[in-house]
């Protein structure tokens, strides 16, 4: 469906991948109005395959707004994870430990959702509508210059929100000398599958084993989603699927427990790269989600934070809307980055543990060793895993409901 091109709105977002949409969604049932402005199309957007685990505040935040019915119908309520090192199994068990869980529901299905949700109300969602910069943030009427249907025009706004992800152009308007930035790439890459054959597993499977990582996940009763670690640079080319399934069979090799296998319908490598930048405000522009920050995908922390951001915006630029008091969106950015870098350490974490480096040594093998065996014997340290893991409750969700 094509949308005249807008020209004002109270809330620009750029952006529809979850944190456009969720903050889109949150806006525009508490009668905000909002234009989401969006780069590719409707197929390309909801067709991109990424992570799939829910932490309990995002299923929370989806339940609470009228955004779950897929969810509930389609979702895999998870109460644990196993851990596979040094040929044992063991898992954890998340209830148990810290009174939350997880949902197995693919990041592609929830934004499905909310795209179906914004068109059936009726609000502004343009794809194909490229965002080409952000001016005027430090005054009281921002702009976003977009280029749609072959013509330039202007969005004025009250606020700017860049959910653009770690490519897009809303970072770019923050001046150099007001932002700073922090980065980490790894030395490897995750090569993910699609396969049509049902999860060899009840619950996700972190595989540690000397020849790298592997992740056993999956999308419903019949289809697998499955990762292996490769080298950063590799090529789908080397990796024909024979070798793929060799590579997990191995990777996951357990006395008793055998891999299942099927045809892979779709195949691609991640990179790696932990990223932060700082502040996630500047004047009238807002940044939420990918465009202020990356985690490598170990603990499936991205799609959550993204929630995070949005669901603390959403409450605090309604909380600005009905009283006039800025305060909230003045802490938006100290108040979302405590929880970022919380997910930067756990993810980080979870990544050095569990990944083999070429720069690792028999002493950084042994310490890996020592921490999973510490995970899975001490009450404490599990229930660390399963508190990061579950993910702190969501702040800001009680205003939105
Ligand atoms: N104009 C309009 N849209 C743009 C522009 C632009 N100049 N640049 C990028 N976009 C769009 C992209 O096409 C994409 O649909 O912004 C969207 C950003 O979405 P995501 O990359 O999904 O980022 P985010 O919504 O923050 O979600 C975070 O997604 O990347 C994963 O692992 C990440 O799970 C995490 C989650
Ligand atoms: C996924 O299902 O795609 C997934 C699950 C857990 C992760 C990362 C990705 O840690």
């Amino acid at each position: 469906m094509s949308h005249p091109a807008p020209a004002r709105t109270r809330v620009a977002i750029i952006g529809a991948g979850p944190a456009g949409l969720l903050l889109g969604h949150l806006l525009h049932r508490k009668g905000v109005d909002t234009v989401i402005l969006e780069n590719r199309d409707r197929p390309y957007v909801e067709r991109r395959q990424r992570a799939g685990i829910l932490e309990q505040g995002t299923v929370d935040v989806l339940r609470a707004t009228g955004a779950a019915a897929g969810m509930d119908a389609r979702g895999l309520p998870h109460d644990g994870i196993e851990l596979r090192f040094a040929g044992e199994s063991h898992r954890i068990d998340f209830p148990a430990l810290c009174g939350r869980s997880v949902m197995v529901y693919a990041q592609t299905e929830v934004v499905k959702d909310l795209i179906a949700l914004r068109l059936e109300a009726g609000a502004p969602l343009l794809f194909e509508a490229e965002a080409l910069n952000v001016t005027g943030i430090e005054g009281d009427a921002p702009q976003v210059r977009y280029r749609y249907e072959g013509e330039e025009h202007t969005l004025t706004a009250e606020y700017v929100v860049a959910c653009d992800g770690f490519h897009g152009v809303g970072r770019r308007a923050v001046p150099d000398a007001a932002r700073r930035t922090f980065e980490r790439v790894y030395p490897f890459s995750w090569l993910g599958v699609l396969a049509d054959v049902p999860p060899s597993c009840d619950e996700l499977i972190y595989a540690h084993s000397p020849a790298g990582f592997a992740l056993h996940s999956m999308r419903s009763p019949e289809v697998s989603r499955l990762y292996v670690q490769v080298p950063p640079d590799a090529d789908l080319a080397d990796w024909p699927d024979e070798r793929i399934w060799e590579a997990l069979s191995d990777r996951f090799a357990l006395d008793g427990w055998k891999l299942g296998t099927g045809p892979i319908t779709e195949k691609s490598v991640t990179p790696m790269r932990s990223f932060v930048t700082e502040p996630m405000r500047h004047g009238r522009l807002f940044l939420a989600g990918d465009a202020a920050h990356i985690v490598p995908p170990t603990g499936a922390k991205g799609l959550n934070l993204a929630a995070a951001d949005v669901t603390l915006l959403a409450s605090a630029l309604l909380h600005r809307f009905a009283t006039g008091d800025e305060s909230r969106l003045d802490s938006y950015s100290e108040d979302a980055l405590a929880r970022v870098w919380r997910a930067e350490h756990f993810s980080y974490t979870m990544t050095s543990l569990l990944h083999t480096s070429p720069e690792d040594d028999p002493f950084g093998h042994r310490l890996q060793l020592a921490h999973l065996r510490y995970l899975v014997s001490s009450e404490a340290a599990a229930t660390s895993l399963a508190e990061n893991y579950t993910g702190l409750p969501l702040p800001g969700l009680d205003a939105l409901v």
